[in-house]
């Protein structure tokens, strides 16, 4: 997968397989998969450091996480989330923020949101930093938006929505997530876009799917959204074998001779 790959798979409708990554040890797990696109995604925040929302994230952490992934991950293709805040403070703080997550191993960035934002995916395009947009929900803007909800529900927001998607196509972006918003839109603004969209909660008419790795592998006993199917029941897996390492080394049992023993 290239830059390329994104409007290819477009072309010959074929979906794209995106899925969040923070670190080495699942980059490692999910270079040995299929899967297109790996997204270091600022739901790190969230799900590595347990913040309420992404807010807090920095591009310092993202760095990070985005070399981590980098590092185990060489052959897949990488999207670093630029933080919130990070692209709005001057064009050249922007590609200063993008330069860095670039430099670490990404092949491109993710910003939210299009008011305001197309002169700078305009300048990082042509300052050689693809970007991927992200509209609907934009959780970045968790404080302005009142929380984690389905947006564009009504029409007008709906229009606005496909304007602020052709904009962000009009300015550079090479592919766009559709966060949580009716399927019946998510459909409509495909149709309408020559770069693919990929969804989350956005239903199956989007020309690819991102989920959360935590999510889809129901790691979290606590967290399951509407829009995700946990393929794994991996929190259950994981505290089974967890308890049943307590329990050998408390019986005893672990580590036996010779199995786990140096002689
Ligand atoms: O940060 C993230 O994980 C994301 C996905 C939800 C698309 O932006």
């Amino acid at each position: 997968m290239n830059i390329h790959s994104f409007a290819q798979k477009k072309l010959a409708a074929q979906k794209i397989s995106m899925v969040t990554c923070y670190d080495a040890w699942s980059a490692k797990l999910i270079s040995r998969t299929p899967i297109d696109c790996l997204l270091v995604g600022d739901s790190a925040a969230m799900v590595m450091h347990g913040h309420a929302t992404t807010v807090p994230m920095t591009t310092d952490v993202m760095v990070w996480h985005t070399a981590a992934v980098a590092r185990a991950a060489p052959r897949k293709f990488i999207v670093g989330d630029m933080p919130f805040c990070s692209y709005r403070q001057g064009l050249s703080q922007a590609v200063a923020a993008a330069q860095q997550l670039m430099q670490a191993g990404a092949h491109a960035v993710k910003l939210e949101g299009a008011e305001g934002n197309l002169e700078i995916i305009h300048h990082l395009v042509h300052s050689g930093i693809p970007v991927m947009g992200h509209l609907g929900l934009t959780p970045q803007a968790f404080h302005t938006l009142g929380g984690f909800k389905v947006q564009a529900r009504e029409q007008h927001q709906a229009e606005l929505l496909k304007q602020q998607a052709l904009a962000i196509q009009q300015a550079g972006c090479f592919a766009v997530v559709l966060e949580c918003i009716p399927a019946s839109l998510a459909q409509q603004v495909t149709q309408q876009l020559a770069i693919p969209t990929i969804g989350i909660g956005a239903g199956p008419n989007t020309d690819g799917q991102v989920l959360v790795l935590h999510d889809l592998l129901g790691l979290d006993p606590d967290f399951n959204p509407k829009f995700c199917k946990r393929f794994m029941n991996g929190h259950a897996l994981i505290e089974a074998a967890l308890t049943a390492y307590h329990d050998e080394v408390t019986a005893k049992q672990f580590p036996s001779v010779p199995d786990h023993c140096f002689q």
